[in-house]
């Protein structure tokens, strides 16, 4: 799961096509939008990925996705893997775009993601840091698989997660991430 907050501030298009009057007030000047959602990725080659938009929100934003139908919610669900552009639309027809990568997660991987998620927080998750590692991005456990391996599964030099271990079945779905390549895409 990732979660992201950007701001883009809409344009000034209306100006150059209000019916040749170049003086009326353009209604979406000043108006963005501070967008918030959370995505989740598409696991195992399946079309699951979603994306939920948590704002703007208010009953007179509609949503559209990849140039799509305007939708009263801004929930989208049954993605492949790839990028999208969400469109938010007010009343008076101001449009603003958030462009969302849903990443492709091999079904080890979407394991390890979860028992990371579970098991290594606070730690390691919500932007704390231990041993210098963070593993909010899917990337930094990547990078960091042949530590997770150690710490995890032969206890090198000691077990994490700290003061415990983690079960047999945990252990093994590390190790047949690991060795099936350690890619996101594993
Ligand atoms: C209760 C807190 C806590 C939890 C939970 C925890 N860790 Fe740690 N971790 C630490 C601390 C403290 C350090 C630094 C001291 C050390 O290396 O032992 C550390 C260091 C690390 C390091 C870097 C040091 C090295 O050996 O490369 C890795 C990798 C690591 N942890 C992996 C994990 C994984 C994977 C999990 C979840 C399965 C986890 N930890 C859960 C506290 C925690």
């Amino acid at each position: 799961m990732s979660r992201f907050t950007s701001t883009a501030v809409i344009g000034f298009l209306i100006l150059l096509t209000a019916c040749g009057k170049k003086d009326i007030a353009d209604p979406c000047q000043g108006v963005n939008y501070n967008f918030q959602y959370l995505s989740f990725p598409a696991t195992g080659g399946v079309y699951n990925g979603s994306i939920y938009m948590t704002a703007p929100s208010a009953d007179t934003v509609t949503f559209s996705i990849n140039g799509g139908n305007e939708q009263l919610t801004g929930t989208f669900t049954g993605l492949a893997s790839g990028e999208y552009v969400i469109r938010a639309k007010n009343a008076k027809g101001c449009t603003d775009t958030v462009h969302i990568k849903i990443p492709a997660y091999g079904t080890r991987f979407a394991a390890v993601r979860q028992l990371v998620t579970g098991y290594c927080g606070p730690c390691h998750t919500g932007g704390a840091v231990n041993g210098n590692m963070n593993f909010d991005a899917d990337e930094s456990i990547v990078n960091a698989w042949d530590r997770i391996l150690a710490r995890t599964v032969a206890g090198t030099p000691s077990f994490m997660p700290q003061g415990g271990q983690l079960t047999t079945v945990d252990k093994t779905k590390i190790s047949d991430w690991v060795n099936a390549g350690h890619r996101i895409s594993d």
